[in-house]
């Protein structure tokens, strides 16, 4: 069996991503590819529980108990559905995944990046993204986007989401073969077109 691929989809909340990752996974359906698309957190059973408790839980949550949240949640999705679909040749798309972390978790909320790096490669025991597409925009036209009832990490405020985008900028200059960055302000379509372009260059 063919091995699949394994493709993530990363951003600031508001800048698309899950549009496109829909328009992507209509196309490789109609190139007659077997597709997962998936996310983090919360793709299926434990995972959505625990997604419940990231987004909505009122009470107070340390960073690092967030991370370690977040984490346990992408080693469920990457022992349980993600390798499996991969080894079966299916190709995975999956809305966030690591870099989420080291953006949200690392330069979001300050924690240190080497050890978010650390857990992230204990969580995934291996894994690693063929192509990771990070979708940039500016910080104030996504948050509009998100609207006024915004969950637990939407609420976070401009400043994070600034350092969050900053953080993604870092991992794309990091890793430029991994990670590319489309400009996420041009329209749905071209935007599409981008996508499907860095995916056949695959
Ligand atoms: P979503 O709404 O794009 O599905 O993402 C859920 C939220 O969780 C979003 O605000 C980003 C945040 N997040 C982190 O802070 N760290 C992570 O590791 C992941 C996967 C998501």
């Amino acid at each position: 069996m063919k091995r699949g691929l394994f493709i993530t989809f990363e951003g600031a909340d508001g800048c698309g991503k899950t549009t496109q990752i829909k328009l992507l996974d209509k196309y490789l359906c109609s190139q007659r590819y077997t597709t997962l698309l998936t996310r983090e957190p919360g793709a299926r059973g434990l995972g959505e529980k625990l997604r419940e408790i990231l987004l909505n839980y009122e009470g107070e949550v340390s960073p690092m108990c967030e991370s370690f949240l977040f984490l346990a949640d992408r080693a469920q999705h990457v022992d349980c559905i993600i390798k499996p679909a991969i080894e079966n040749g299916v190709y995975v798309l999956c809305d966030r995944h690591t870099d989420s972390t080291l953006a949200y978790q690392g330069y979001g909320r300050g924690l240190d990046i080497d050890r978010i790096k650390l857990l992230n490669n204990i969580a995934v025991n291996g894994l690693k993204p063929d192509l990771t597409i990070v979708f940039d925009i500016d910080i104030k036209t996504s948050l509009s986007r998100i609207g006024t009832k915004k969950d637990r990490m939407e609420s976070a405020g401009i400043d994070f989401f600034n350092r969050v985008r900053a953080g993604y900028i870092n991992i794309a200059k990091q890793e430029p073969d991994r990670v590319k960055i489309v400009d996420a302000s041009d329209t749905i379509d071209n935007i599409h077109k981008k996508v499907v372009e860095l995916v056949k260059q695959l």
